[in-house]
């Protein structure tokens, strides 16, 4: 990952001198391996992936082993997919004229401690296109090294909504939706005894801010008048929020409108049968 300027041609050892070879490869990586004073280093990344919040901030560390100076180093953050600059320091100062746009004004290079060989990224706030692999880069005068690491973004969206509607006669469509999470969340039917109930159909679809909506559907029988909940998990977080309802009490709203609704056509059909024969009794008094 590293590399002394000039670049070492590769040690390309023709055939039968592979022992000789592998003497003056293991040498060569005595002779290169960091100690203080030879003005190389390694980069050490961030041990474990980052885990960014949407919307929070992230700050990616990297320092060098030793802790060298890096005042007078130049230091980049770069992504490999998609390819492009996230922040550049050169000469003391930041160098964003290669930056990709989408970072633009987001990040901020934190130089506290550069002269014991540790800095960082900060970043704010994360969206999910941020996930991804990143690197960091130091280079002196003498010397570059890097180190890779990964970037998770996650976000647990909001507590589902159970939407009910009468299926046919004898079942009711149960339907939850949930926005708002990052990566895909899983959506998961529970009964009241916890076991697994196979939806009828299940959507998840990305918006326009990045974000996972999910639409998962229930059929019940409305006689099983069991209590069911609809849970969706962040994974990364192992973040789950659930949302219950009871078949009974769902259905007394649709039996309550349904009485509302007859009681409605009683009284129009009253209103009318009493106008006419008002009306009626009104034509007959006239024509006498
Ligand atoms: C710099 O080092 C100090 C002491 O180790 C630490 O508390 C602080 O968080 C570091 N700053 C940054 C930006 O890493």
């Amino acid at each position: 990952m590293g590399g002394q300027w000039p670049y070492l041609p590769a040690l390309g050892p023709p055939a039968g001198m592979q022992p000789l070879c592998v003497n003056i490869r293991t040498l060569l990586l005595l002779v290169l391996l960091p100690w203080p004073g030879s003005g190389q280093f390694h980069v050490i990344g961030p041990g474990a992936p980052v885990i960014a919040l949407v919307g929070e901030e992230a700050v990616l560390s990297c320092q060098l082993s030793p802790s060298v100076d890096a005042q007078n180093m130049e230091v980049k953050w770069y992504r490999n997919d998609p390819f492009g600059l996230v922040h550049r320091y050169r000469d003391s100062q930041d160098h964003m004229e290669q930056q990709r746009p989408e970072y633009q004004g987001r990040t901020e290079f934190l130089k506290e401690n550069i002269t014991k060989g540790h800095v960082a990224l900060k970043i704010q706030p994360i969206q999910p296109s941020d996930e991804g692999e990143y690197v960091c880069f130091f280079e002196s005068s003498t010397y570059y090294n890097e180190a890779q690491f990964q970037v998770l973004v996650t976000v647990s969206g909001m507590a589902p909504n159970i939407h009910i509607e009468p299926g046919n006669r004898r079942e009711i469509k149960l339907t939850c939706t949930s926005t708002g999470w990052y990566p895909e969340p899983e959506v998961q039917w529970r009964d009241h005894h916890g076991l697994n109930l196979a939806p009828a159909s299940e959507t998840k679809k990305i918006e326009k801010n990045g974000l996972f909506h999910v639409e998962s559907s229930l059929t019940v029988a409305k006689s099983s008048r069991a209590k069911v909940s609809c849970v969706i998990r962040n994974l990364i977080l192992r973040v789950e929020k659930e949302v219950h309802v009871s078949i009974a009490d769902a259905l007394f709203p649709e039996d309550f409108l349904w009485i509302v609704g007859l009681l409605a056509v009683l009284i129009l059909l009253a209103t009318s049968a009493t106008t006419c024969v008002l009306f009626v009794r009104a034509r007959k008094s006239k024509g006498k």
